[in-house]
């Protein structure tokens, strides 16, 4: 039996076997290397969405069968991510109107203004520069706070924070400590905020939160993991996504002559690179028939969003970084980057503007920028959860 996860060999592509698998097992049994245990292991575009967009399989970590990970421990009140309606639709219903389309459009201007000081802060210090510790890991970092309404008084402190939060060589004490800290901080704003609200993201929630049936607990349970969902994962989608363009040079060529191509072009870098790496975890709560295969209550799945966007029944020559694929939005074919079904990302939107303005400010200020060393001495991250970059060594001029 196959062990999963299956390491890569090429970085900017996810395992060949996965091809494999989907020519002769799209729906396999895996063997975990975090614990022995076996899942099913999903790796078809049509059995993605079939298996996401079913309520019988679970994501709530206590079904028996929840796939496992090295780092699984209980999520806290508020996680909604792994929970299950009616408790997910609760949580996320009060979360909706602050990541639609009018809200994501009102942050623009601060989004612009942080990503041109980070640029310009760059271009002032290199060449060369560091583009994951210069742009990729402040940016959402300063933008969750400014969508939160964190005190400027306090940024410092929040972006120390959640640097820590996001370092892998970080001790496990040293992380609990400090993701404790940021509870009691968050707790101490989300009480503060209710007294004396202002016009962002917590204020709204602690006024809506009694009407919703929402505990100030849970209040900064959904705080905590904005933070974590909406910070690890942009970090990374800037870093490997920008090697992905910078190895491209005919597609940088094209956004040079086309802007207006730029939206098609996030689209399909965060495609082609899927930085969900390890895929998102499932467990069935009956038994259920997907892609002809029975999966049995209390078994656990993984579902290869990687792999699903590289799958050759959906995607022509899926390889190949072409922005032509979404060139038509109303069309297109959907990737699974962001997930799918009732537990789709609800940052979306705000994860695309934050890459289309730092991929623009970024290209605009520095035209010459590329790789200051050879790509097999980018240092990739391998550890299988957020794919990415841990640093990105850029040079211009
Ligand atoms: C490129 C960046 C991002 C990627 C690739 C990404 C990917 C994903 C994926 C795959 C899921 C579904 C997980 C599952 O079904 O088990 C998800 C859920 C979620 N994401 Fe994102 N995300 C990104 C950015 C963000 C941002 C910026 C935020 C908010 C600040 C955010 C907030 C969330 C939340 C709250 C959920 C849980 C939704 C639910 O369970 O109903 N994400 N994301």
């Amino acid at each position: 039996m196959d062990s999963y996860p299956i390491p890569r060999t090429c970085p900017l592509d996810p395992p060949s076997e996965y091809r494999e698998l989907q020519a002769g097992r799209p729906i396999t049994r895996v063997r975990l290397d975090f614990d022995g245990s076996e899942v099913w292991l999903v790796t078809r575009y049509e059995d993605a969405r079939a298996v996401l967009g079913d309520a019988r399989f679970s994501s709530d970590f206590a079904t028996p069968g929840f796939p496992a990970r090295l780092t699984s421990q209980p999520p806290g009140p508020g996680t909604f991510i792994r929970m299950d309606p009616p408790d997910h639709s609760r949580l996320r219903r009060l979360l909706l109107p602050e990541f639609n389309r009018r809200r994501v459009e009102a942050l623009r201007p601060a989004i612009r203004r942080i990503a041109g000081t980070l640029v310009e802060d760059m271009a002032a210090q290199g060449p060369p520069a560091d583009l994951v510790e210069a742009l990729a890991l402040p940016l959402p970092s300063q933008v969750i706070t400014e969508l939160l309404g964190v005190p400027y008084e306090d940024r410092d402190y929040f972006h120390e924070t959640t640097k820590v939060i996001g370092d892998r060589n970080v001790e496990p004490e040293q992380r609990m400590k400090v993701r404790q800290d940021l509870r009691h901080y968050l707790e101490r704003l989300v009480a503060e905020r209710e007294r004396q609200p202002a016009d962002d993201l917590l204020s709204r929630l602690g006024a809506h939160r009694e009407a919703a049936k929402v505990t100030r607990e849970e209040v900064v349970g959904v705080a905590t993991l904005l933070m974590v969902a909406g910070y690890e994962t942009i970090a990374n989608q800037i870093g490997v996504g920008t090697v992905a363009l910078l190895e491209s040079p005919d597609r940088l060529a094209e956004l040079r002559e086309r802007p207006e191509a730029l939206p098609a072009a996030i689209e399909e870098v965060i495609r082609h690179q899927t930085v969900i790496d390890y895929g998102a975890r499932r467990a069935a709560t009956t038994d259920v028939e997907v892609g002809g295969r029975l999966i049995r209550q209390g078994e656990g799945v993984v579902v290869v969003l990687a792999a699903a966007n590289r799958d050759e029944e959906v995607w022509a020559d899926p390889d190949r970084l072409d922005f032509g694929r979404f060139g038509d939005l109303a069309g297109r074919q959907e990737h699974l980057s962001f997930g799918f079904g009732i537990h789709q990302c609800m940052g979306q939107l705000l994860a695309r503007a934050q890459l289309e303005i730092a991929w623009s400010v970024l290209f605009d200020r520095l035209p010459g920028l590329r790789l200051a060393v050879p790509l097999d001495e980018v240092p990739f991250r391998s550890d299988m959860f957020v794919y990415g970059v841990h640093a990105l060594p850029v040079t211009w001029g």
